[in-house]
């Protein structure tokens, strides 16, 4: 099991990238930057999978609306990745359209088992297209539907299962729905089919004081590298068959965006993290301090 870690692209570095490239081993580019046309984003992805691997991420899918999927939106797609070959193609486990009008949100769908129904013929329906699994992401939320019949680990777990999909499992998110639905993110994780994991996203939210707010504003809080940290020894530790062999992680980062080097600082950070545990051999080593030695776990050809 490989952990590669990167970041996602954001404008304000792209002169850079094209000067330089990029050095890290994965991408992640927005899907929709780069449909229909093949301009500035595009050479900038060109520039980057020169040294990287290439994640799509799709933001507009709404995979769990009542409207037919758009057939432009999968066209475009399937030849982004016969042309970019992405390692992961995803987009969230939402809907954000209704009645043919597009909000430009995110939003939560009632979990329910007629839900589920309605999503797994869907995501048949887009996996058919493509030729391939697509990873969907669980969401942060500010509300929940009174029509909710199980939890939203149950919920997932049954979707990627029926569906034969992936997941992209975002922590942040997760710990934005643990301070605002009292739903503890460790619990979620030891119920979690682990298995269909390709992809994982980090990054950072505000606590407003009635509820988090995931703005994605700030770096990593600590609570977000810990969970990180948690869910590879899980994977570590289990015997998985991986429907995936590699588990990609990215860092978002979308407001307040600092120079390209604080990015690179903050995988450097993400890969402190599990460079210890992952000299240990043992996945039951208690990691600490001591440990988190990037150069030791390199000098012993541990791949971080
Ligand atoms: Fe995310």
């Amino acid at each position: 099991m490989n952990f590669e870690i990167g970041f996602g692209l954001r404008r304000p570095h792209y002169a850079e990238i094209l000067r330089e490239g990029v050095r890290v081993p994965v991408v992640e580019c927005i899907s929709e930057n780069l449909f229909q046309m093949r301009g500035r984003p595009f050479r900038v992805v060109e520039r980057a999978r020169q040294n990287a691997e290439l994640l799509l991420h799709g933001v507009s899918l709404s995979i769990g609306d009542m409207d037919e999927i758009p057939t432009d939106t999968l066209k475009e797609l399937r030849e982004l990745d016969s042309i970019l070959e992405a390692k992961v193609i995803s987009d969230h486990l939402c809907f954000g359209r209704a009645h043919g009008r597009r909000g430009f949100d995110l939003w939560p769908l009632p979990m329910n088992e007629a839900m589920i129904s309605h999503l797994v013929a869907r995501i048949g329906r887009v996996q058919d297209v493509l030729g391939r699994r697509i990873a969907l992401e669980n969401i942060s939320a500010y509300c929940r539907f009174e029509a909710d019949e199980m939890s939203e680990v149950e919920f997932i777990n049954q979707i990627c299962l029926r569906a034969d999909c992936l997941l992209l499992l975002d922590l942040n998110n997760l710990l934005v729905n643990e301070r605002n639905f009292n739903q503890p993110a460790t619990e979620f994780l030891q119920e979690l089919d682990l298995s269909r994991i390709a992809q994982v996203h980090v990054g950072g939210h505000s606590d407003l004081g009635t509820h988090a707010f995931d703005d994605h504003a700030s770096p990593p809080s600590d609570a977000c590298i810990q969970l990180f940290v948690h869910l590879t020894q899980l994977l570590q530790a289990t015997e998985l068959n991986l429907k995936n062999t590699d588990v990609f992680t990215i860092l978002e980062w979308d407001g307040n965006i600092p120079k390209i080097e604080r990015f690179y600082q903050e995988t450097q950070r993400l890969k402190k993290s599990i460079a210890g545990m992952r000299a240990t051999k043992s996945m039951n080593t208690k990691i600490d301090d001591s440990l988190f030695n990037l150069e030791k776990a390199e000098r012993e050809g541990v791949r971080i």
